[in-house]
């Protein structure tokens, strides 16, 4: 994909050479018309008073492979000095490495500065930094790299490391030891519930990325729920105890949940949406419920569509376009931010309910590439929908455009 698109980036660019003589707006240094299926009329000020937010699956890639007009609509923008960042609820390796695929299969240049995945704010829990932290989901040891070699973590453990140390934990992932034992770590402590002084304790659980083996993952995090203060292999007295709050559960002292990504459904190379992270959620709920007999669980979810997310998001945003211009003073507002999405439950229900902390205003474009299904009536109701991320772009354009008059 990315290669066929080169000759066709040089065929718009040679589009855009011959273009420019036309109208004397059109020969402003900074902005380049677009390509002709992109042609408007539109000319942006020199800081423009918006920016743009890009989803990632169903936007821009389906799965590995980059979605029509993906490379022209970030070209244009970068060419036209538009600023955007990638704001996606997937993860699973570190910044770095994704936004060097990204730029790959895009034909684009990004920064880590503009990129936020569904992990990245746990890079700021500074708070476990020196704790022992159970990292859940994504391929091999990669997530686990990720909190140890990028964010800084210092103990950090995998369910795999757990079950090829003790395999009996989890007696059906046998079959799987070989995957394991690829990539397992020694674990920092044994099980040893009969001194617990010298025994593996969690401090807090983080679900970086999609679990692959959920029957594992889900009997190790209800362990360490169940537990005593986060020691595994060991059971609290308290479950259970109708004298206590939420029936004793989640009442000693047990290490915090934490999930990265809420999306039940995901836009990959399969023509039907596929279960995501949230999925695995809905199935651990179902499990703490029948286990507890309904008890509460407690837990963090992190990602669109939640607030801290935008936020965040917003702030990589604020923080890029001031390292674009050098310079964003108040005369140059950020007043409005398009945000470019596939899923309803997720980036339109985000951007709908974004309080932004500076007065930016979010509107949510949902596109018919991934998670939406054209046609349907979405869960969440968009500002605009549009074919794909080139309509979204020249829409959003001439929207910034008629707000300007
Ligand atoms: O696992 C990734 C998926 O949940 C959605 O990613 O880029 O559409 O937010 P994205
Ligand atoms: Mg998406």
């Amino acid at each position: 994909m990315a290669s066929s698109l080169k000759p066709l980036a040089e065929r718009a660019t040679s589009v855009l050479r011959s273009v420019r003589s036309v109208p004397a707006k059109a020969q402003h240094p900074r902005i380049r018309p677009l390509h002709r299926s992109f042609q408007t009329s539109v000319t942006p000020p020199k800081i423009p008073d918006f920016a743009f937010a890009f989803d990632i699956d169903g936007v821009l890639l389906r799965s590995s492979t980059p979605l029509p007009g993906a490379h022209e609509a970030l070209k244009y923008l970068q060419e036209s000095r538009i600023p955007f960042i990638l704001l996606t609820n997937g993860g699973g390796k570190s910044e770095t490495e994704r936004v060097a695929e990204l730029a790959e299969k895009l034909d684009v240049d990004l920064d880590v500065g503009m990129f936020v995945q569904s992990h990245t704010p746990f890079a700021d829990m500074k708070e476990y930094h020196d704790k022992t932290v159970l990292v859940v989901g994504g391929d091999y040891d990669k997530c686990q790299r990720v909190a140890k070699e990028h964010y800084g973590f210092q103990n950090v453990v995998t369910p795999g490391d757990i079950v090829c140390a003790y395999p009996d934990i989890w007696p059906f992932s046998k079959i799987f030891l070989d995957y394991y034992k690829t990539f397992a770590k020694p674990l920092p402590k044994p099980i040893n519930p009969a001194s617990l002084a010298d025994s593996l304790k969690f401090d807090a659980i983080f679900v970086y990325s999609d679990p692959r083996d959920w029957g594992l993952d889900a009997s190790i995090i209800l362990d360490v729920l169940l537990s005593e203060s986060g020691y595994l292999g060991t059971l609290s007295s308290k479950n259970g105890d109708a004298s206590l709050p939420n029936r004793g559960y989640q009442q000693d002292n047990q290490p915090k949940l934490y999930y990265s990504n809420p999306d039940l459904w995901w836009a990959a190379s399969y023509h039907l949406p596929r279960l995501g992270q949230g999925g695995f959620r809905e199935a651990f709920a179902g499990l703490w419920n029948a286990v507890t007999k309904g008890a509460e669980l407690e837990k963090t979810v992190f990602g669109k569509p939640y607030q801290p997310t935008y936020e965040f998001a917003e702030g990589r945003l604020r923080a890029h376009r001031k390292k674009l211009f050098g310079h964003v003073g108040l005369n140059d507002p950020l007043k409005r931010v398009y945000m470019v999405g596939d899923n309803p439950e997720s980036d339109i229900r985000g951007a709908n309910d974004y309080k932004s902390p500076h007065g930016s205003e979010w509107k949510s474009i949902l596109l018919k590439t991934g998670v939406y299904q054209s046609g349907t009536e979405p869960s969440c109701k968009p500002t605009v929908i549009v074919d794909n991320v080139e309509a979204a772009v020249r829409w959003a354009v001439k929207d910034a455009q008629k707000q300007r008059q």
